[in-house]
């Protein structure tokens, strides 16, 4: 995509999410924007595109309050394939809607961002590194208190994003199981994967 399209893409997203997410929830993704960038720049080497970053950040809670029965109505419509858990919780699956609207309505191509909006979530086995950056910042934006979120934080910061992808995952399926919920059939894998090419 030419910095004209990403610009254009970019505005539309922005219109949309203004339109269409709460003060807090608009507020929570301008901080997941600007930890994403500020992690970008510590890959620097890896030359992450900024523009791109961006539209990723602002896109990946924009379904994340669409109505439960206009997101059922959204994956019927548009064939979005959804495993148990998402069927369980149709809330689960706002980055698919998400990511299916950036491609479809606001005619992003780029797979990687794709990618990224639709694993925020769960995170993926493989993730790009956009995708770790996405996922991470999600997770460590300045307002959440999770607790072990300073690890992560620290992890990221330090350019260990594979450890920060782990201590993630493994904070958030020690959450879910002691509450008794479901934890994702990929998580496992995620985090071991992570784990394997994590930096010591
Ligand atoms: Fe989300
Ligand atoms: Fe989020």
């Amino acid at each position: 995509m030419n910095d004209k399209v990403e610009n254009c893409i970019k505005d539309k997203v922005e219109d949309y999410i203004k339109e269409n997410l709460s003060k807090e929830r608009l507020e929570h993704t301008y901080r997941v924007r600007d930890v994403a960038i500020e992690l970008a720049g510590v890959f620097e080497e890896e030359e992450l595109d900024l523009e791109l970053v961006e539209i990723a950040a602002l896109m990946h809670d924009a379904a994340k309050e669409m109505p439960e029965e206009e997101k059922r109505l959204y994956c019927r419509l548009n064939f979005i394939i959804l495993d148990d858990i998402f069927l369980k919780d149709i809330d689960l699956a706002h980055g698919l809607i998400a990511s299916d609207m950036l491609e479809n309505i606001f005619g992003c191509d780029e797979v990687d961002v794709l990618n990224a909006v639709k694993n925020h979530t769960f995170g993926r086995v493989k993730m790009s590194l956009l995708e770790k950056v996405i996922f991470i910042a999600d997770y460590i934006e300045p307002k959440r208190k999770t607790p072990g979120v300073e690890e992560v934080r620290e992890a990221a910061f330090e350019g260990k994003i594979n450890l920060s992808v782990k201590l993630a995952v493994d904070n958030t399926m020690k959450f879910l199981y002691n509450n008794d919920m479901d934890v994702h059939p990929m998580s496992q894998g995620v985090k071991s994967y992570a784990a394997s090419k994590a930096e010591k």
